[in-house]
């Protein structure tokens, strides 16, 4: 496989094929992502989102008039390209990740698509990383999609930066806490308190009267508010 038209294990192939034959297709530079992080990762390229995700946030970020966004987990660039096309060149994506290795193909691709300058790409825990971070940094739209297990400390420190209006979405977040339910939660928009029992998960923003839900599902692999 050297693309990924979707990583779905959830939409019918069917389905799948007729969206994504009815979509806009990825462009050349998409492509060649693609191509060469399954030539330099092999197995772990299945790591990268597919087309029908990449294309569903371009167009969320687009949509929202997202300016200022962040990414955990950012492997080859994949998802990060899409969310610094939809959100602009008025746009500034924090991408977090551990390996230089895989982001250095990340670098190479923002560039070729000329969106290298919207990208602050910092090396390291993602956790360490969003904790430096002044308190006034705030973002209209987060994506989580890095080592599972780190979800729910990933979840506590960006709720509180989220703008109301925010998007956000996590990639596959199996092990993420569950939204406490109106009559479990307190002042604070999260609790460590609730179980972790669902693979949805919910972000909210710190004005519960901009809440919306339920969550809608793309492809099993991103949950949005
Ligand atoms: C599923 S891949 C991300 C795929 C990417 N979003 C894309 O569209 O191609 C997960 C990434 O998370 C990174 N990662 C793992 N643990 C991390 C941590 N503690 N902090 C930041 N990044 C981490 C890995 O290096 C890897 O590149």
């Amino acid at each position: 496989m050297t693309t990924a038209r979707t990583r779905s294990r959830f939409v019918e192939p069917a389905i799948a094929d007729y969206a994504l034959d009815h979509s806009s297709p990825s462009d050349e530079v998409q492509l060649e992502l693609q191509s060469v992080t399954q030539g330099r990762a092999g197995r772990l390229a299945v790591m990268q989102i597919g087309d029908d995700q990449a294309l569903f946030m371009e167009m969320l970020a687009r949509a929202m008039g997202a300016r200022h966004a962040v990414e955990v987990g950012t492997f080859t660039g994949s998802s990060a390209l899409a969310v610094a096309r939809g959100m602009g060149p008025e746009g500034r994506l924090l991408c977090c990740d551990i390996s230089e290795e895989w982001t250095a193909i990340a670098r190479e691709y923002w560039t070729k698509a000329g969106v290298a300058d919207r990208i602050d790409l910092r090396i390291g825990p993602g956790l360490e990383t969003l904790r430096s971070l002044s308190p006034a940094d705030q973002f209209d739209l987060v994506f989580v999609d890095a080592d599972k297990a780190g979800y729910l400390d990933y979840y506590e420190e960006l709720v509180p930066r989220l703008r109301t209006r925010c998007g956000a979405g996590g990639s596959r977040p199996t092990r993420m806490t569950r939204t406490p339910m109106p009559s479990e939660r307190s002042t604070t928009t999260s609790s460590r308190t609730v179980e972790c029992e669902s693979s949805c998960f919910r972000w909210e923003t710190a004005s519960p009267s901009s809440r919306r839900s339920p969550p809608a599902e793309l492809a099993e692999t991103t949950t949005l508010p």
